[in-house]
């Protein structure tokens, strides 16, 4: 279901992109290629994320970049020179295609000179913002949220209690280290939305107060920056962005979360990255059926290969 976004109190204008990473975990194809420019089947990662904040009505991506990562902003660029020559050989098409990002939002720099964490990165993002701006969208590029649409549910949400709203999804015990995690209101409503008590980033198994993790879809009110100039380095020595919607959940501004059901991709290593790619390519017009034919023979191959080993290891 789409809200006619731009009609509304909450209509977001600008969504934030934290792209400054190092991409360290992507090693050693990012030495040179920034990680948000891995082509999920052939679109970047970026552009998937552009698209996302365009069906969300906003008209602004502010890409935090570091000084060395160019890349990310010259992929919204228009690219006179290629379209030339693609249009002297009379692929239009193509021409779309490579128009496509520009065409779908405009990308605003902010450069992040320094790695000092997600909280830091994000706000940077406040002096690109119109003063008529209350509510900031921050949609993190590793985190493929599908199918699209949870911004929108979140903006409902936004409209009906106000504050901030993020997305959850719930994580296995094992890997709530590796996220930020809610600690929720006790309710006894079966819904998708719970208020949240506090957040703490990466905790330790035994210290996680519940399952629900962030997962890089973030409708903040203005106040977050207020908040992140007064929060001090928390998880990793990092600025936390999590630190400082705890922090105004302590000052008594109301945070939700929205419990999204349906699919998430992690494009920020391979082992994320790989199963996004055969997911899009699976369902791609051109490459889908060509892929699950290619997939059931690589499965089959490699299961006999397997049998062979376990049979030689039997004897
Ligand atoms: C970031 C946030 C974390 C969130 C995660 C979602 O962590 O700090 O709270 O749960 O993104 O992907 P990162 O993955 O950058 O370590």
């Amino acid at each position: 279901m789409s809200l006619p976004i731009d009609e509304h109190v909450n209509a977001v204008k600008t969504v934030v992109v934290p792209a400054a990473g190092l991409g360290t975990r992507f090693l050693p194809a990012t030495k040179t290629v920034p990680k948000e420019l891995l082509p999920v089947v052939d679109t970047p990662g970026i552009e998937l994320i552009a698209a996302e904040a365009a069906e969300l009505g906003a008209t602004r991506l502010a890409i935090i970049t570091a000084p060395n990562k160019a890349g990310v902003l010259a992929h919204f660029e228009r690219s006179s020179e290629l379209e030339e020559t693609l249009m002297e050989r009379g692929k239009t098409d193509q021409v779309e295609i490579i128009r496509r990002a520009a065409d779908l939002i405009k990308a605003v720099p902010v450069t992040q000179d320094k790695p000092l964490g997600l909280g830091h990165a994000v706000g940077l993002a406040e002096s690109v913002l119109d003063d008529d701006e209350d509510v900031v969208a921050v949609m993190l590029p590793d985190d493929l949220v599908l199918p699209t649409g949870v911004m929108e549910r979140m903006a409902q949400v936004r409209a009906e209690f106000g504050g901030s709203v993020l997305c959850a999804v719930e994580v296995s015990e094992a890997d709530v280290s590796k996220y930020g995690i809610f600690e929720i209101e006790a309710d006894t409503k079966d819904s998708d939305v719970k208020k949240v008590k506090g957040m703490v980033e990466k905790p330790a198994i035994e210290d996680a107060p519940s399952r629900f993790a962030a997962t890089g879809r973030y409708l903040l009110d203005r106040k977050i920056f207020d908040a992140l100039r007064r929060i001090t380095p928390g998880a990793g020595g990092e600025l936390q962005l999590t630190d400082a919607i705890d922090l105004l959940i302590d000052e008594g501004h109301p945070v939700h979360i929205v419990i999204h059901q349906g699919k998430r991709h992690d494009l920020g290593n391979p082992g994320g990255y790989i199963p996004a790619c055969v997911d899009f390519g699976l369902s791609h017009p051109v490459y889908g059926a060509q892929l699950k034919d290619a997939i059931k023979q690589i499965l089959a191959e490699h299961e006999a290969a397997e049998r062979i080993t376990d049979d030689s290891q039997v004897k």
